[in-house]
């Protein structure tokens, strides 16, 4: 299923054209497609190029780890990611490895290489859904996650799949409109509050 952005300015259709789909096909993603995903995360810009993330994967073929992380996420997540046959876990070192120093941007650095993961994965037809919803204590637990690495974000990574194969309630949020805040509303010049000038508001 398709539901590209509505946009107010001309995007890229890999920007327009990505969204969060809860509907996801079985159909395994194949080992080299995963590797140019995680490629594309590898090659994201980050503070110091600290690369202060990591991701744990779970496929559905090592079905012992994938329901293993699949525990980690709250109800309402798992009532639909399961289906997908990619689960990831992305985490973060919160400190720099060179001074071991607070590293304030780390988080911002994982988000950065997720997003660079999810347009490459929109390149190749596939689709990410990232989720908060997930025990990130269950996680560290479960998977081994060192101190001073923190779990940030699951996401899913799978091929569309068929929005009546999710109940009521979910299908119909996977078939909602999708909407955004106006630029005028966040993006400023000369003092908060203030809308840029360039965007002729
Ligand atoms: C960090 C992050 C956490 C999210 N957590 C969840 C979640 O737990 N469950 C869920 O269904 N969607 C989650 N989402 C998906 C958002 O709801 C979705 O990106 C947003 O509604 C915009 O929709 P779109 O991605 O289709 O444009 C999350 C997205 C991000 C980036």
């Amino acid at each position: 299923m398709q539901k590209p952005a509505t946009t107010d300015h001309p995007v890229h259709s890999l920007i327009r054209e990505r969204w969060s789909p809860r509907a996801f096909s079985p159909k395994p993603v194949p080992p080299e497609v995963l590797r140019s995903l995680f490629e594309a995360a590898r090659w994201a810009p980050s503070s110091n190029n600290e690369q202060p993330w990591a991701f744990i994967v779970a496929a559905h073929e090592d079905s012992a780890a994938h329901a293993r992380m699949l525990s980690t996420l709250v109800q309402s997540n798992r009532a639909w990611a399961g289906q997908a046959p990619v689960l990831v876990i992305a985490v973060s070192k919160l400190a720099f490895a060179r001074n071991g120093n607070p590293n304030r941007n780390a988080f911002y650095d994982t988000g950065g290489a997720v997003a660079y993961l999810t347009t490459e994965a929109t390149a190749r037809g596939l689709f990410v859904h990232q989720m908060a919803g997930f025990d990130p204590g269950k996680a560290i637990e479960l998977f081994s996650i060192p101190s001073g690495w923190e779990p940030i974000a699951a996401f899913v990574i799978g091929y569309p799949g068929d929005p009546d194969s999710l109940p009521d309630t979910l299908r119909e949020r996977e078939l909602a409109p999708r909407n955004r805040k106006p630029l005028s509303e966040f993006v400023m010049s000369g003092s908060w509050g203030h809308p840029a000038s360039f965007l002729g508001t």
